[in-house]
């Protein structure tokens, strides 16, 4: 387990930059190795999410590495398997990814249900459902789904709740089948479109991506590309929030603003100055926050991965306010930790009622998932005193380096007792890779730093047997 230990009252000053998407580089990773060429992709964040993904697609046999230049390069030529290594399709919602990827390309997959955040119920049934509008047959077996189909035809498909997983599963799925795929109620994240970009860039004919009607004429096949992920705007909005809750004054550089404009609207509604460039935000945090009304939405509305460290800043309102959760109602579960500071906030199902308070106060607290880490990160560094936050590992799902990014800004913030890869210790071992021929090492490197399950499920994934990865890696069959 990771810790943090975080002396708040330090205000941050200077520059830090967001790191490349982490929701567009696992879907652009996958949809790369469509092609049976060599993509390159880069601004792929040195994540835990990612590096999930990239490990399921080289135990589908692609190959896949980092290069010096910080590059990562994907080659789906050598997909030779169909059943998608059950460590690494189980531990990320990108994972099921894989679906989309392996029914366009080999017409058939076996992958287990994915994992992801503890932030409530997460089904794939919106992603199933088009799965057989497109022609596959699907049956979903003790958590396990396989799905086939002889040839992909083209279909029209309401996407349910505009899910952001099935918009991108179906646009790789429909990429290379037969005819036109009109995807309606699709998602318009910057991720979907960011997505779609690339895969026109191989070659894909994807047209309205952004709007609520995407169109997907099949293609036979996909060619090799370049592509840089855009900046994560999730990571960009939570620098900008512990700004506003730490004080100081912080540049946020490589964002785009358009891609935060609800967050942006309401720190200026919670009364921040903030300074507004074509890929910067600067804030300055210099007073207690007003509090807002903040119902999270579907893109272009409020971002629910920014709910948590929101609540955080509102905790130290000057005044009541009210966060509503209709992205994922059950994302409150970490709301005790923040009381532990002496938050006071009243859950009524998915809405939050928090009377602000003046100060919040260090304690030992739990990341329960990734934003909920962010959170208690930006509630540790504007408290009085000093708190420990427990399972601080679920940050390096999605933060790259932000222990030594929040450093760099002036934070006291130091982690311990790691017995996970850190960002920046990954990284040092990802250096080393600059050579398909070293790829191997990557792989057993990072297992061993993992920890001897990762590693036991490093060999098993490469194993040839069917069963024999699986049967090791799921005690539950
Ligand atoms: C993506 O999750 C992101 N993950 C999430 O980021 C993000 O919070 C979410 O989109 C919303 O923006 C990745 O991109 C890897 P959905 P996803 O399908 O695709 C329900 C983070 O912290 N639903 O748009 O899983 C679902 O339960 C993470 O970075 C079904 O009922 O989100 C939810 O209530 C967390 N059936 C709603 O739809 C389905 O088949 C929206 O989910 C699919 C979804």
């Amino acid at each position: 387990m990771a810790r943090l230990i975080l002396r708040g009252g330090r205000p941050l000053f200077g520059q830090v930059a967001a790191s490349g998407s982490k929701n567009s580089a696992e879907a652009i990773l996958c949809a790369a190795a469509l092609a049976d060429e060599e993509c390159v992709i880069e601004g792929v964040p040195l994540e835990a999410s990612v590096l999930a993904i990239i490990m399921l697609l080289r135990g589908l046999g692609a190959l896949v590495y980092w290069d010096a230049g910080g590059r990562v390069h994907v080659n789906g030529s050598s997909i030779n398997s169909y059943r998608a290594p059950l460590y690494w399709a189980k531990k990320e919602r990108g994972s099921f990814y894989a679906a989309g990827l392996l029914l366009a390309k080999l017409g058939k997959v076996r992958t287990p249900m994915p994992g992801g955040c503890n932030i409530g119920a997460r089904p794939v049934d919106f992603h199933l459902d088009g799965f057989r509008k497109l022609g596959a047959r699907v049956v979903v077996e003790n958590k396990m789904v396989l799905a086939e189909a002889r040839k992909l035809t083209g279909a029209r498909i309401y996407v349910g709740r505009s899910s952001v997983g099935a918009t991108i599963n179906l646009m790789l799925a429909a990429s290379m089948a037969e005819g036109q795929t009109v995807l309606e109620n699709a998602a318009k994240e910057p991720e979907i479109v960011d997505t779609a970009t690339f895969m026109n860039k191989m070659g894909a004919c994807i047209e309205g991506a952004g709007t609520n009607v995407i169109r997907i004429t099949g293609v036979p096949r996909l060619k090799g590309t370049y592509h840089q992920v855009i900046p994560d705007r999730i990571e960009a909005g939570t620098f900008l929030t512990v700004a506003a809750i730490a004080g100081g004054d912080v540049l946020v550089t490589n964002t785009k603003a358009a891609h935060l404009a609800q967050p942006v609207e309401k720190l200026r509604e919670a009364g921040f100055q903030l300074e507004i460039d074509s890929d910067s935000i600067r804030i300055k945090g210099e007073r207690r926050p007003l509090p807002c009304m903040i119902c999270t939405a579907r893109y272009p509305g409020f971002a629910t991965d920014l709910q948590s460290p929101f609540t955080s800043l509102m905790a130290l309102a000057d005044g009541r306010s009210v966060i509503r959760e209709t992205i994922f109602p059950d994302r409150w579960m970490w709301i005790d930790e923040l009381r532990r500071m002496g938050a006071e906030v009243e859950l009524i199902e998915d809405t939050a009622v928090i009377k602000g308070v003046p100060k919040l106060h260090g304690a030992e607290v739990t990341a329960t998932d990734l934003r909920a880490g962010a959170a208690l990160v930006a509630a540790a560094l504007g408290a009085k005193g000093e708190t420990i936050i427990n399972n601080a590992e679920v940050l390096n799902r999605g933060y790259e380096g932000l222990t030594s990014k929040l450093a760099a800004l002036g934070a006291g913030i130091v982690r311990y007792e790691v017995d996970e890869p850190l960002a920046d210790e990954m990284k040092w071992e990802l250096e080393k890779v600059v050579s398909p021929d070293m790829e191997i090492n990557m792989g057993m490197d990072m297992g061993l730093t993992a920890g001897v399950n990762m590693g036991a499920n490093v060999d098993g994934m490469v194993s040839e047997e069917p069963g024999a990865a699986d049967a090791a890696a799921d005690p539950e069959g």
